[in-house]
């Protein structure tokens, strides 16, 4: 019994209490999946921890986890209903589970590159969109944070899509991503981002699609042939936390919170293009081979894949493709 005892001690004051925090601070803790040092959400990240940490100091604590560590893609949301973790800026392409609106996000070719999908966040509906969650599970999104567009990888080169033929693709767990890959006459598989490398490796799936930060950062270029300049699709997080969190603090602390998030996001928003320019050269550096389409090469990709729109457009709403394609 005392050896059980011990056990249950360690684990509380395991989870309670952190080396960085001093007693009597809130300790919040933020859970991802990316990592390295370059990645738009590991430094958007760690300066939210950074400047809540220091402007907040004494109330506060922000913790980061990246990397899967704390909880992955499957675990994570259902962590952050239970309060095990208070921040999260998972992909909008893993939220099919709660809402199909944010599908919209997904379509392939909506977004011609961040500027265009960064005017749609910044419309109404856009700003609508960033609190379609509370209506489902009480989540509150505190703002989008973009990562870069996507390019596909493969086991072998890419140039149209019909190389692409057969072959076996991990992505998000995405309804349209799937219906993406099949119009390639090629197979979905989705699973969780930190098996993505091992998968790629082993031949599990044959390619993958992700930006240059992800690619770069998870040296998915070290097991795959190369990756072509698609710019496909994009990807945009959701930074969000619960509303059982923001409501736990005094109406001036969640002010200031708040307040640093939004700063924290627009800063995030205004590097990311150059983080993914450097990542796409940090790729060539390392040795990784990168495709660049020609015209029309590239309106083949165009051509084979936007078809899929017509597929969602009763799920997503034509009105709300269209605001995101005209923004
Ligand atoms: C993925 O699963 O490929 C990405 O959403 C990972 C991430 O958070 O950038």
């Amino acid at each position: 019994i005392s050896i059980a005892l011990t056990a249950v001690a360690l684990a509380v004051s395991a989870s309670s209490v952190s080396a960085n925090c001093d007693s009597g601070e809130r300790v919040v803790k933020f859970s991802h999946v990316t990592g390295g040092t370059t990645h738009p959400k590991v430094v958007a990240a760690n300066s939210l921890a950074e400047r809540v940490n220091k402007e907040m100091d004494g109330k506060l604590c922000v913790e980061v986890f990246p990397n899967s560590t704390l909880f992955g893609d499957s675990k994570e949301l259902e962590a952050l209903l239970l309060g095990d973790v208070q921040l999260l800026a998972p992909s909008l392409s893993k939220f099919g589970s709660y809402t199909s609106k944010y599908g919209v996000f997904d379509l392939p070719f909506v977004f011609n590159d961040m500027d265009h999908a960064i005017r749609f966040t910044n419309s109404s509906d856009g700003k609508e969109l960033l609190r379609e969650m509370e209506d489902y599970a009480g989540f509150v999104g505190l703002g989008y944070w973009m990562s870069g567009m996507k390019y596909f990888s493969a086991k072998k080169p890419l140039t149209v899509p019909s190389d692409a033929s057969g072959m076996k693709f991990r992505v998000q767990t995405s309804d349209v991503a799937k219906q993406m890959i099949r119009a390639m006459d090629a197979s979905p598989q989705a699973m969780a981002f930190s098996e993505v490398y091992g998968a790629l490796q082993t031949g599990v799936v044959d390619g993958q699609e992700n930006t240059w930060s992800n690619i770069y950062t998870k040296k998915f270029y070290e097991v795959q042939d190369s990756v072509t300049e698609t710019n496909h699709q994009l990807l945009a997080y959701l930074f969000m936390t619960s509303s059982d969190f923001l409501n736990s603090l005094s109406k001036a602390d969640r002010e200031q919170f708040v307040a640093i998030a939004d700063e924290v996001t627009q800063k995030a928003n205004q590097s990311v293009k150059a983080k993914e320019a450097a990542n796409r050269a940090n790729i060539l550096k390392a040795g990784g081979k990168i495709n660049v389409l020609t015209p029309e090469q590239r309106k083949e990709w165009v051509d084979t894949m936007k078809p899929v729109w017509k597929q969602f457009e009763s799920d997503i709403g034509k009105d709300l493709i269209e605001s995101a394609n005209n923004a």
